[in-house]
């Protein structure tokens, strides 16, 4: 995935401006130099027509768990993303059903490059961290290596309480179902996109919290990793 890192950024920064080489450009970039990583990026928009049908991507859909190491372009990512929890329409409503329209789920995806929570108003990314956090997320969910070896790993949380406010002990059903609409678009998001994924539910809740420094209440229910098949 080719996310533009904070150091790239200000490298290209002062590679741009020093090519005129005068003093006030030399400010400019201790200005940038100083100012904190750049909080948030905007997606490409999202396809709304692709190369397979419907009934080609169910047909295809298989767990894939071996990935070669070509990343995903932004993008793939942008579409993964607008496949799970984007808005399809003014109100807000999204390409998956929500109880009460009340959105519980975040959407995370981590790379080499860092970790990004979706935001689906505006279709863009919160950048929650520059690190590399796959490692972390792969011992937190069992080793298994489809994790440590996918270029993009999504996960998807919960905020029971969004849901709870409205339907109190109901919440916990629906959460759960809504991840599982969520999970299945990015599954079939990522058939039509010629890559491969595989569902993980198993994995410590409490250290891939950790792992992702998530806020407490924001609940992983879901481990997808996302990438190009081995063959
Ligand atoms: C709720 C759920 C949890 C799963 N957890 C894991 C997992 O932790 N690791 C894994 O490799 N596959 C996991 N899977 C994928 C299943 O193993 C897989 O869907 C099943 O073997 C059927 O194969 P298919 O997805 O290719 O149709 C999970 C699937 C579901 C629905």
């Amino acid at each position: 995935m080719r996310f533009v890192g904070y150091a790239v950024l200000v490298l290209t920064v002062v590679a741009n401006l020093s090519l005129g080489g005068c003093g006030q450009r030399v400010e400019q970039v201790k200005e940038v130099a100083a100012s904190p990583p750049p909080e948030e990026m905007a997606l490409p928009e999202p396809k709304l027509q692709g190369e397979l049908s419907f009934e080609e991507a169910l047909a295809q859909r298989r767990s894939v768990r071996s990935f070669t190491e070509e990343e995903l372009t932004l993008e793939e990512i942008s579409q993964l993303l607008w496949a799970a929890q984007g808005l399809t329409v003014a109100w807000g409503g999204r390409t998956a059903p929500s109880a009460g329209a009340l959105y519980p789920l975040e959407v995370y995806v981590a790379t080499a490059n860092g970790l990004y929570r979706y935001a689906p108003q505006g279709h863009k990314v919160i950048i929650e961290s520059q690190a590399d956090l796959r490692l972390k997320l792969w011992e937190a969910g069992l080793k298994q290596d489809a994790i440590r070896d996918a270029p993009a790993v999504f996960v998807i949380a919960a905020i029971y309480e969004r849901t709870a406010k409205k339907y109190g002990g109901r919440a916990e059903r629906y959460v759960k179902l809504e991840a599982g609409h969520a999970c299945q678009s990015i599954l079939l998001q990522a058939v039509a996109l010629n890559l491969g994924a595989v569902p993980i539910g198993a994995f410590y809740d409490d250290q891939v919290q950790a792992a992702l420094s998530l806020p407490p209440d924001h609940e992983p229910l879901y481990i997808i990793p996302v990438g190009h098949p081995r063959k």
